[in-house]
């Protein structure tokens, strides 16, 4: 963590409260010239910090900006996060891969304001605009078999919707596989890659994109489907930070349950924010189309779908579309 991130730590938690220059040389072993530096950089970034002689500085507000030290300020839970946050990059997914395979632990996170080469599912983009949004790749490690690993997917859905529904109160909804939408229009996404050998997964890593402050007009005119953001769900812009917070607590719950319980647990409150079980749909495979009723999720996360003919075909990958 830099100095900077470590004053801005020490103002958080003293609430709003004088810290004196001596308290913060002292804490970070730096001289109280390197304080006030600091101090300014943090100012130019737009932190709003109060100055008194005799009582040091207070910080009285700031800017939604995303600072490893204030995302991981008091996260409790199992997974010892290592959070690293980007002005811009192309892909966080495809950063945490190089991480990953230099080996570092599960419980690395890339955060970015903006991506430059967001990727979504398919080949297709991720619109991904600065300063208004949550891009960020998280890395786990668990020890499963390959064939395992897309059941990540649905705890990365899971987690996201019910951090969204836990911090702004929205009626989130899972789609198959891995998007969340509010009143039928995609509000996030998920783009989970893995790396394993026959028997062994290496890491999993859960890219999750959400449009939280994104206005109309920054949305693309080619869009495939609908899409909306917290922003135009509420008509309030809302802060990246404690939704960021909130993710990270609900992945670190969920995946507690899920190496202890197994997948079923996961399922089981996936299928709770789903629309989908017993309804017809029309899903495009890309090429091909099948029509059909939605009969439930197998252990690999695939699609059931049961056929005119009674008979019951695995989807595993596809575009589902309800049909009225
Ligand atoms: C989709 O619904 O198509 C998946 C979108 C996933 C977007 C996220 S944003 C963070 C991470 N980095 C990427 O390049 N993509 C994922």
């Amino acid at each position: 963590m830099t100095s900077r991130d470590q004053i801005l730590s020490l103002f958080r938690r003293k609430g709003g409260e004088f810290l004196s220059g001596q308290e913060i040389s002292q804490t970070l072993n730096i001289s109280r010239a390197a304080v006030w530096k600091q101090v300014e950089q943090l100012r130019d970034l737009g932190f709003e910090i109060e100055a008194r002689r005799s009582q040091g500085y207070r910080l009285l507000n700031g800017p939604d900006l995303l600072l490893a030290s204030d995302i991981k300020m008091e996260l409790d839970g199992t997974i010892d996060w290592s959070v690293h946050c980007l002005t811009e990059t192309g892909s966080t997914n495809q950063d945490l891969r190089q991480l990953a395979e230099q080996g570092v632990a599960e419980g690395a996170v890339i955060v970015a304001d903006r991506q430059s080469a967001g990727r979504g599912r398919l080949g297709r983009r991720w619109e991904s605009p600065a300063g208004v949004n949550l891009y960020c790749s998280i890395l786990l490690r668990p020890n499963i078999p390959p064939q395992q690993a897309p059941q990540l997917t649905f705890l990365s859905a899971v987690a996201t919707a019910e951090a969204m529904i836990e911090t702004f109160q929205l009626p989130v909804r899972v789609k198959w596989p891995n998007d969340l939408l509010v009143g039928g229009n995609k509000i996030a996404g998920m783009l989970n890659e893995m790396s394993a050998e026959s028997e062994q997964v290496h890491f999993v890593l859960l890219g999750i994109g959400v449009n939280l402050n994104m206005t109309a007009e920054q949305f693309p005119d080619d869009l495939r489907y609908p899409a909306t953001s917290v922003l135009l769900e509420q008509g309030q812009p809302v802060e990246r930070l404690v939704f960021v917070r909130s993710l990270l607590q609900h992945i670190d719950a969920l995946y507690r349950i899920y190496l202890e319980e197994g997948f079923w647990a996961i399922r089981r409150r996936w299928e709770g924010l789903s629309d989908l079980l017993d309804c017809s749909v029309q899903v495009d495979l890309n090429p091909g189309i099948r029509d059909g009723t939605v009969v439930g999720l197998d252990e690999d996360g695939a699609l059931r779908l049961q056929l005119k003919d009674g008979q019951i075909e695995r989807i595993l990958a596809g575009d589902v579309r309800v049909i009225k």
